[in-house]
């Protein structure tokens, strides 16, 4: 594909920025964003799940077929593009359609039972950015193929509600609904089509062109949905789906898990039948959800494969991360106890090699060793020292060099000792 020439980019303003919605995420955060992966990453291993890299661009038809065309996701937020060979791909809105597509490709029904499948994986949609709403955002998935019961769907709750309590999260709701089977559903639609054709000219253009093809979409659109409820018929589950919803509620309740039960839970998806849920943390504002999911049991043989019970959730890992920094904003770190700043004081080149020497000798034993430029003044090296959280400096100039020593100064209580090198390897390698 060829540049456009005279392309307007953001270098106009004299320098590139971050696409709109796209950002550079830094320290502390991208410390807990790795707390939070490896959390989930115990807790899935824990759980029987085994990790699956999905690629992040597919065939677009994948998620019109699997998400559904009339969804917002696939109508107005997908990121589609031609490639050289004229295919029509699509950056991954989201995980569920793609380890289905796997599952699917490479026949797992055959291979086990009850697959378990966990992704962590950046996904892109191109919403209208704001306040913990991204177009591109990391979540973590997790799918459970073959199990139709409704014990499979309490485990994937518990397992969410598990993550978020482990990070440290602790104010959170749980909202649970039965959005029901195709058979509750068949008569359901069509009463609604009749509601919504009769308020056909207070509905959104979108919703006037899915009125007919996809109704029930109608109640999740964010801007008429409210109008829409008001109106819409009392949705009544059939008494298998019933019994799943209540079996549901039983066993969270056997582990303690309080939920509120939202019968306007609908989620903006298509694929999900019975049990969808959401859990939101409060301190977010607007954008509150930190997870979603639910059970597809009609998913996979819409993409191909066998006739094949699924249920699943994922959760934003922007939006948990931030959670936890709003309930509990991070106490400055603990100093270092196992690293030093290497501080050269006057060094000319042979106390450079003699400090860089010491420095990848201390790494090795497992000391961690920063440093700066050896020409910078002592008093920005000292500054940068402190500010490293190292507990040590190592200050070494050509004094130090031909004594062969190292003057190692404690940045906690500014203690200094002049030591041998193998001192202080043992010193640093072992703290007391
Ligand atoms: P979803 O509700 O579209 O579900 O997304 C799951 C979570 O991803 C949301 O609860 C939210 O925390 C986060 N998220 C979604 N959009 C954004 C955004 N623009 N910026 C930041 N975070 C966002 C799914 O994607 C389904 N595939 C979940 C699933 C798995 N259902 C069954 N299996």
């Amino acid at each position: 594909m060829k540049l456009v020439p005279g392309l307007q980019d953001s270098y106009n303003n004299g320098m590139f920025q971050a696409v709109r919605g796209t950002r550079d995420i830094f320290s502390p955060l991208v410390e807990e964003y790795v707390r939070l992966e490896a959390i989930a990453r115990r807790l899935a291993a824990q759980w029987g799940f085994g990790e699956i890299r999905i690629p992040t661009f597919e065939e677009a038809g994948l998620f019109k077929r699997g998400v559904g065309e009339t969804t917002d996701i696939v109508e107005k937020e997908m990121y589609v593009f031609e490639d050289r060979g004229e295919r029509q791909l699509a950056l991954r809105p989201e995980g569920t359609a793609s380890v289905v597509r796997s599952y699917v490709e490479n026949n797992m029904h055959q291979k086990e039972k009850n697959c378990r499948l966990f992704y962590v994986a950046n996904m892109f949609r191109a919403e209208r950015p704001q306040a913990g709403r991204y177009r591109e955002f990391e979540q973590v998935g997790f799918e459970v193929f073959g199990d139709p019961g409704p014990l499979a769907d309490a485990e994937i709750i518990t397992l969410a509600w598990e993550i978020f309590k482990s990070f440290g999260l602790s104010d959170l709701r749980l909202s649970l609904n039965s959005i029901g089977c195709p058979e509750c559903r068949g008569p359901y639609r069509e009463k609604l089509e009749t509601v919504l054709a009769q308020m056909i000219s207070q509905l959104c253009e979108d919703c006037q062109n899915r009125h007919q093809k996809n109704p029930l979409r109608c109640l999740d659109c964010k801007k008429c949905s409210e109008k829409v409820r008001a109106q819409a018929p009392a949705f009544q589950l059939c008494a298998a789906c019933q019994a799943h919803a209540r079996i549901v509620e039983d066993l969270l309740g056997a582990c303690g898990l309080t939920f509120v039960n939202d019968p306007s839970l609908v989620r903006g998806l298509d694929y999900y039948t019975r049990t969808v849920f959401e859990i939101s943390s409060p301190v977010l504002g607007s954008q509150s959800a930190v997870c979603g999911g639910g059970r597809y049991d009609g998913l996979v043989e819409l993409l191909g494969g066998p006739a094949t019970p699924a249920t699943g959730f994922a959760l934003g890992v922007d939006r948990v991360v931030e959670a936890r920094f709003k309930e509990k904003p991070p106490a400055s770190p603990p100093l270092k106890e196992q690293a030093a700043f290497l501080v050269f004081v006057k060094a000319g080149p042979k106390a450079v090699e003699y400090g860089f020497g010491l420095a990848q000798r201390l790494r090795q034993k497992g000391v961690s060793v920063f440093c700066s430029s050896a020409t910078d003044s002592i008093k920005s090296q000292m500054r940068q020292a402190g500010k490293s959280g190292a507990k040590y400096a190592l200050m070494i100039g050509d004094d130090e060099f031909s004594k062969k020593q190292v003057l190692l100064k404690n940045l906690q209580d500014s203690s200094q000792a002049t030591l041998s090198p193998e001192e202080v390897m043992t010193r640093l390698a072992s703290p007391c």
